[in-house]
């Protein structure tokens, strides 16, 4: 059809997706004359332009998800993108911590889940938003958002058309709707404009009843447009187009959006060009051998002339990511890889950087002033607000931290659940999403051989004998290294298990199973020793969701110190100490001044609480060497906890300190010389 023939009338009178079913002509209904015309929709489009309040609006859009964020600078972070000469923030939201156990949810009033408040901030900053609520997010995130609980429920596929799946997944959008659909444009100007369907579906699959199925859902749940995302080639436009809703694609634009134009030959998903995820920079993994991304001069050079072939002809774009932010706590996923047959993972580090224009503390970069410049010629002279200033980061000296507790010492207060089992139960078995999990065997009949940990590693698994480390197992490599041991009646054998991330990402074309269904951590199967199926198991659920508090005075849930001394082999344990932030710093009033990358630089690898928020994990390996410390959960006045959990502790002590320059770094991995 000519699109040119559709009167304002029409839109509105189809609006938001203006030719909804799968049939691609609306049909002709007489119009009302043009005299007593409506107010145009507050946002739709038509085969060339997105139209705010009937006007043209080209889309100039970055990435920044509210989760990977402290709540006290979201504004900053939003007022930035705004300077940068954004006018729109795409957001993902991460379903699994608005809903960590199954009918929980955990979003409203404060904190990093409050969604609805990030969005409310981005209109007041005078920036619309674009919505991509899942339920699957990719985003380098713990199973691409997914609760780990759908891995219990019987019968429940992810990403497909099974009823226990869709049910999950209408609840939590249907719930999500009821606090952010109040922020839709259609009602009293909010700033969501566009709300996606799924995430790079095509790329999983082609089951295009169950996208038709979330389509449903969502055009019942908001009024604004509906938009599909996708790689810009033909097999991943074919498997994610939804009928009635616009595509747009990913990656380079120029054969993105010539493939675009090509291969959706559905009317009804046709209309302006975005190009919803244009990559710069990217990830990091942990690994000796995978250094901090960054980009060239020749790949800045090239971000720029795709963005300005993109503005040249009023197309639109997103920028991924604007700032990425971090993964606190556990919240990074992994990528699947497969070798000779056998799958692996490369877990994402805690940074989620990217490299971005806005780096991961809130700082401006010299991408950034590239791209606002750039930015720039395609706007009205002045509209792009003055850059902003970088505040400095802090720093702190050298604390010496002293030993707190033995994890194994600790299980009757640090355990959240304990089961008596002849065969290993696996994490979700034990109701337990994150965190570790610690299996325990005790010797009946001496036997020896190569120790393998169930079907596979699921991640990282360190192998003790009797409390000494015997060799650690991890899914992070093709082959990983091999235990073998010696046991005898009574020994007590211990598999601890890291959660390292659920992978995020699988591709149809890329593998030969679908590493997103099976996402089961801690041991699945029998635990053999020379082919021997060891029967009998204690097995403690250990999210540690909270760190203990060892400091004296902290009050009467204090842990008790059980340990003296600390040898090289030694089971997980916590290290505790205070420190001071710099009384300059604190003087300026703000919580940006405060801002650090704390480092434990003999660490091997674990987690760091500050005052009780867990900044994430550490790792030798590299890249990532230090932790984003957020001012805001820093105090001023007086002394600052900090709880490091070492995994593979060294001795009696360990050191932090707060770093005033970001540094990168890979090392070699101590558990693996394969
Ligand atoms: C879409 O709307 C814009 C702005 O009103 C207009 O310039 C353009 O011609 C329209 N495109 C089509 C195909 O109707
Ligand atoms: C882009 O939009 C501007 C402002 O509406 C207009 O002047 C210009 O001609 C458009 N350019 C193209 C290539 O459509
Ligand atoms: C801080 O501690 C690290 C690790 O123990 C050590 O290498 C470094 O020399 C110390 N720095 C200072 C200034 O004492
Ligand atoms: C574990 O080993 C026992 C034999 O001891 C066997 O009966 C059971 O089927 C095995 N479980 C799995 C999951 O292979």
């Amino acid at each position: 059809m000519l699109w040119s023939q559709l009167l304002p009338c029409l839109l509105v009178a189809l609006s938001p997706a203006w030719a909804s079913s799968s049939s691609s002509s609306p049909s002709p209904t007489p119009s009302p004359s043009p005299t007593q015309s409506a107010p145009p929709p507050a946002f739709t489009y038509n085969r060339t332009s997105f139209l705010l309040h009937g006007d043209p609006f080209v889309i100039i859009g970055g990435q920044m998800d509210p989760q990977r964020i402290p709540a006290p600078y979201w504004r900053d972070r939003l007022v930035k993108a705004r300077s940068m000469g954004l006018n729109t923030i795409f957001s993902y939201v991460y379903w699994n911590e608005l809903e960590p156990v199954q009918g929980e949810w955990r979003g409203g009033a404060g904190g990093s889940n409050d969604v609805a408040q990030f969005f409310r901030i981005a209109g007041e900053e005078g920036l619309k938003v674009v919505l991509r609520p899942g339920p699957y997010v990719c985003g380098e995130r713990e199973w691409g958002g997914f609760p780990a609980w759908l891995g219990a429920v019987p019968g429940l596929t992810v990403r497909g058309g099974n009823g226990p799946f869709l049910d999950a997944a209408e609840r939590y959008l249907r719930r999500l709707a009821r606090e952010v659909a109040g922020l839709q444009v259609t009602r009293a100007g909010g700033p969501i404009v566009l709300v996606q369907v799924e995430n790079e579906y095509g790329s999983y699959g082609e089951d295009h009843a169950y996208t038709a199925a979330l389509r449903d859902v969502l055009k019942d749940a908001f009024e604004v447009p509906l938009y599909t995302n996708d790689g810009g080639v033909e097999w991943t436009l074919k498997g994610g187009e939804v009928p009635g809703v616009l595509a747009a694609i990913d990656g380079d634009p120029r054969s993105g959006f010539a493939a675009r134009d090509r291969f959706i030959t559905d009317e009804s998903e046709l209309g302006p060009l975005l190009d919803g995820e244009y990559y710069t920079t990217g990830f990091d993994t942990w690994g000796s051998g995978t250094p901090h991304a960054g980009a060239s001069e020749a790949q800045v050079q090239r971000y720029v002339e795709d963005l300005e072939f993109v503005l040249a002809a009023n197309n639109s774009i997103s920028v991924y990511m604007f700032h990425g932010g971090t993964n606190f706590g556990f919240g990074n996923g992994a990528l699947w890889k497969e070798a000779g047959g056998k799958g692996y993972t490369a877990a994402f580090v805690t940074s989620y950087d990217y490299g971005a224009p806005l780096d991961e503390s809130g700082r401006t970069t010299p991408l950034y002033e590239t791209l606002r410049e750039a930015i720039a010629r395609f706007v009205p002279a002045g509209s792009v607000p003055k850059a902003p200033r970088n505040v400095p980061l802090s720093g702190f000296a050298n604390v010496s931290l002293g030993l707190g507790g033995a994890l194994f010492d600790l299980l009757g207060g640090m355990a959240t659940g304990m089961r008596r089992v002849e065969e290993p139960v696996t994490m979700e078995q034990l109701g337990q999403s994150y965190g570790f999990v610690l299996y325990r065997h005790i010797v009946a009949a001496s036997v020896s051989g190569v120790l393998a940990p169930g079907d596979r590693a699921r991640d990282r698994v360190i192998v003790y004998v009797n409390g000494v480390r015997r060799g650690v197992i991890d899914s992070t490599y093709a082959t990983p290294a091999t235990v073998e041991l010696d046991l005898a009646q009574g020994d007590m054998l211990d598999l601890f298990v890291e959660n390292l991330g659920r992978v995020d990402y699988w591709s149809r074309e890329s593998g030969t199973v679908s590493a997103l269904e099976d996402q089961a951590k801690g041991v699945k199967g029998n635990v053999t020793v020379g082919g021997e199926v060891m029967v009998g198991w204690e097995v403690f659920a250990l999210p540690v969701e909270t760190a203990p508090v060892f400091t004296p005075g902290s009050g009467s849930e204090r842990a008790e110190n059980t340990i003296n001394a600390v040898v090289e082999g030694a089971p997980p344990v916590f290290f505790h100490g205070t420190f001071l932030v710099d009384p300059e710093a604190a003087a300026a009033g703000d919580p940006a001044a405060l801002d650090t990358f704390l480092a434990v630089p003999d660490g091997v690898k674990g987690v760091v609480w500050v005052n009780g928020f867990n900044l994430g994990r550490y790792w030798i390996v590299g890249p990532q060497q230090s932790l984003y410390l957020p001012g805001t959960v820093l105090r001023a006045d007086r002394e600052n906890e900090v709880v490091v959990l070492e995994l593979e502790p060294r001795g009696d002590k360990l050191t932090v300190f707060g770093e005033v320059e970001r540094t990168w770094a890979n090392y070699a991995d101590p558990d693996y010389d394969g």
